[in-house]
């Protein structure tokens, strides 16, 4: 499925009406249970096209578009007023696609989506297409480029040492050895030899050096770029990749360009010079040969361009399944906990024998291609040097040519056809680590996260103004959120699971931006604000804030690295952490582990609370503080929070409700969207959804009393 395609069927564009845009177009049929045909959906319409006929729809008359899910198959269908009707039938495997369009549609009929926004969510997670990938490479490389230079200089110095020798021994051969005679020359010659030696051996240490050095410049230059590309790139962007996948590009990826750059290149280069020089060598013996002998190169132009074309399929394939094995290890160790309380370690290793397995399969396959079209391609050139011979031996008969001339002729022949395959196996390399440079370059063009210049004193007004938030460009966790808070005041929101609330807090750091409307502090857009500043004074405590591996304090002070210890001290208590921590092993040097992993999940939470609380920040927002707390400690943190809130605007997420008893204002989300605010009181007496959440977690208290007193 393609979504705003840029090409489409002229039947298909003819059909448009004006200002109708193509937002979908799936073709079908391309497995046998799918009905041959298209389906398009624009912005006004859906459009099925098959054999059989064609069909449309308005989107305006469609209700909800919904999936029936069979065996092999799943319906895309559509509810209408009063009926329903099957758009498309779609294969299992793409499901997504399928799911897709449903979630489009809905968007568009249910979520009224503006087709504006959600144009701009889908564009925006396009990845360009990259051209001119090596010249960018190269001037990525600057740092790099004198020892590059000096490489070349130090394999053409060597490659041109190597034809000496065979000079000196024929001077020998013909000069002394032959007739005898000139002893001193033979001293003389076999001196030059063991300089030329020498001399060889001495370049080869140095080049060997300054290769070593050029290497690790390389990687060392690209790996940072790509750590620290990786460390300022929106977490929108991490999201998008799996850690198998960044390693491969980190460390797989970096050392192919390691090598493109010290061994493709300098091979390159060195055939090149080769294939120019000996060329020239033989248009003074032949002319008439010189010719034959080219005539393999229009071949070998034809093939590297069909093999362009189709060896990036494969390389990139390759590519993926060797990504797919890392991801096999990284999943696994990351969820090692899960796996064995589960008992699925057979499942993993299953898994990664499987991945391996297509990993080789795509190997192997690539293998085949590279063999189908190089191997032909060198039977011409034996071919061809056949026909030389052929031609030249003739010649020879006839006299035209002598038959030491053809002799030369055939060795410097193949001198000349040995760097062209050098170059043929370059450029295979070559389209290899094309891959590599895209999957590197995709990284390296992530966008930054940009803050603007504002950086005043934050006083802590909040105003969410028709918010609309999506993370996968599908779909919308936010829709059109408006409210405000003002400056001091605490806010409670409450709200099913999945409503859109930590992703409401999460806007409020600039972690995401939104596709559509604006979130202000102070009157001022995000957009604008100094991201230092504004990280500065906005402190939010997440609902599963990992820790890092560092001690306890460590993990307090990454809020304010220059805090003293009373500060430190004053922060934990006022998060009712202060107690467990006196009581850990080594207190307040404790290491927390991997993700805090040595500590409960109350502990954790405490911590993130206190690193949070020790910025003083002018505005807090806390996500589920006491979700992991037991009531004394709840109780406790809540009174301590109850004062921390004075001075500053709160906003606390909560479940549970009756930890939002000293709000100023609740605010009630569902489905992305705000559907009630007030007071407490206030929303009891509308009688909606808080009122509703109330009264169940009331008759969830009063059953376990009711139950109590039974016994
Ligand atoms: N990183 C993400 N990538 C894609 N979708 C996400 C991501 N985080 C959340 N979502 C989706 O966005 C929607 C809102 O999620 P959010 O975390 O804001 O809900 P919530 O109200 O905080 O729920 P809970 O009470 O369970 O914490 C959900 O449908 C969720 O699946
Ligand atoms: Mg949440």
């Amino acid at each position: 499925m393609k979504l705003f395609p840029e090409k489409l069927p002229d039947e298909i564009r003819e059909k448009l009406r004006d200002g109708e845009e193509v937002i979908a177009l799936a073709e079908l049929g391309k497995s046998p249970c799918e009905t041959p045909g298209v389906l398009v959906l624009t912005n006004k319409r859906v459009m099925v096209r098959a054999k059989d006929g064609e069909e449309e729809l308005a989107l305006d008359s469609i209700k909800e578009a919904y999936l029936k899910t069979y065996l092999n198959v799943c319906v895309l269908a559509v509810r209408l007023d009063g009926s329903v009707k099957s758009l498309a039938v779609f294969s299992k495997s793409r499901f997504k696609a399928a799911e897709k369009l449903a979630t489009l549609i809905n968007n568009i009929v249910i979520g009224k989506v503006p087709y504006s926004i959600l144009k701009k969510s889908i564009i925006a997670k396009r990845v360009p297409v990259r051209k001119r990938l090596f010249r960018e490479l190269f001037a990525r490389l600057k740092p790099a480029w004198p020892l590059i230079a000096v490489s070349l200089v130090f394999a053409v110095l060597l490659r041109i040492l190597d034809l000496v020798p065979p000079y000196l021994m024929k001077i020998l051969v013909d000069e002394v050895l032959v007739p005898k005679a000139h002893l001193e020359k033979l001293y003389f010659l076999l001196g030059m030899l063991l300089a030329i030696f020498s001399c060889q051996i001495l370049l080869n240490v140095v080049k060997g050096y300054v290769n070593t050095k050029l290497n690790l410049k390389i990687s060392r230059t690209i790996r940072y770029q790509l750590f620290h590309k990786l460390q300022r790139a929106g977490i929108i962007y991490h999201e998008r990749f799996t850690s198998g996948g960044l390693y491969a590009r980190i460390f797989d990826d970096v050392g192919r360009l390691q090598s493109l750059v010290s061994n493709t290149l300098e091979r390159v280069v060195i055939n090149a010079s080769a294939i120019a020089f000996i060329g020239a060598l033989l248009v003074t013996l032949s002319v008439k040969l010189t010719l034959i002998v080219l005539l393999p190169i229009p071949v070998t132009f034809l093939a590297a361009f069909i093999f362009s074309k189709f060896a990036p399929i494969y390389y990139y394939r390759q590519w993926r399944k060797w990504s797919n094995v890392l991801s096999a290890v990284s999943d696994s160790l990351a969820a090692i906990l899960p796996l064995k309380v589960y008992r699925r370690e057979r499942e993993y290793e299953q898994r990664f024998l499987r991945n391996h397995r297509e990993y080789e399969q795509s190997q192997i396959s690539t293998y085949k291609l590279e063999q189908a079209f190089w191997p032909p391609v060198w039977l011409v050139f034996v071919a061809s040097s056949l026909l030389v011979w052929l031609i030249g031996g003739l010649d020879v008969i006839n006299g035209a040519l002598s038959l030491g001339s053809l002799i030369a002729f055939a060795t410097y022949m193949w001198e000349f056809y040995n760097p062209i395959f050098g170059l043929i196996q370059s450029f295979s390399e070559l389209q290899r680590m094309k891959v590599s440079l895209e999957r590197v370059f995709e990284l390296l063009e992530l966008e930054e996260e940009e803050g603007g210049s504002y950086s005043g004193k934050i006083l802590g007004d909040i105003a969410y103004e028709n918010v609309w938030f999506t993370y996968d460009g599908i779909h919308y966790a936010l829709k059109g959120v408006t409210f405000k808070i003002k400056a001091g005041q605490c806010v409670g929101i409450v709200g099913p699971s999945g409503a859109g609330k930590t992703t409401m807090a999460k806007l409020l750091l600039r972690l995401y931006k939104p596709q559509f409307g604006i979130v202000k502090i102070d009157g001022v857009d995000l957009e604008d604000y100094d991201l230092e500043a504004l990280r500065k004074q906005v402190a939010i405590v997440l609902q599963d804030t990992p820790l890092f591996n560092a001690s306890v304090a460590e993990n307090i002070l990454v809020g304010k690295p220059e805090a003293s210890p009373l500060e430190v001290m004053e922060a934990t208590k006022l998060a009712a952490a202060h107690e467990f921590i006196m009581k850990l092993p080594e207190a307040y040097d404790t290491e927390v582990g991997e993700k805090g992993a040595k500590l409960s999940g109350g502990e954790k939470a405490r911590i993130a609370l206190a690193a949070a609380l020790i910025r003083n920040p002018r505005i807090l927002v806390l996500d589920e503080p006491t979700a992991m707390l037991d009531s004394l400690t709840e109780d406790r943190v809540m009174e301590a929070l109850e004062r921390a809130t004075e001075n500053r605007t709160t906003i606390i997420i909560a479940h549970r409700l009756s930890t939002l008893k000293f709000a100023d204002k609740i605010v009630v989300m569902d489905g992305g969207k705000i559907v009630e605010q007030g007071s407490h009181k206030q929303l009891l007496e509308r009688g909606g959804l808080y009122a509703k959440l109330w009264s169940s977690q009331l008759k969830a208290l009063t059953r376990q009393e009711a139950i109590a007193l039974d016994r």
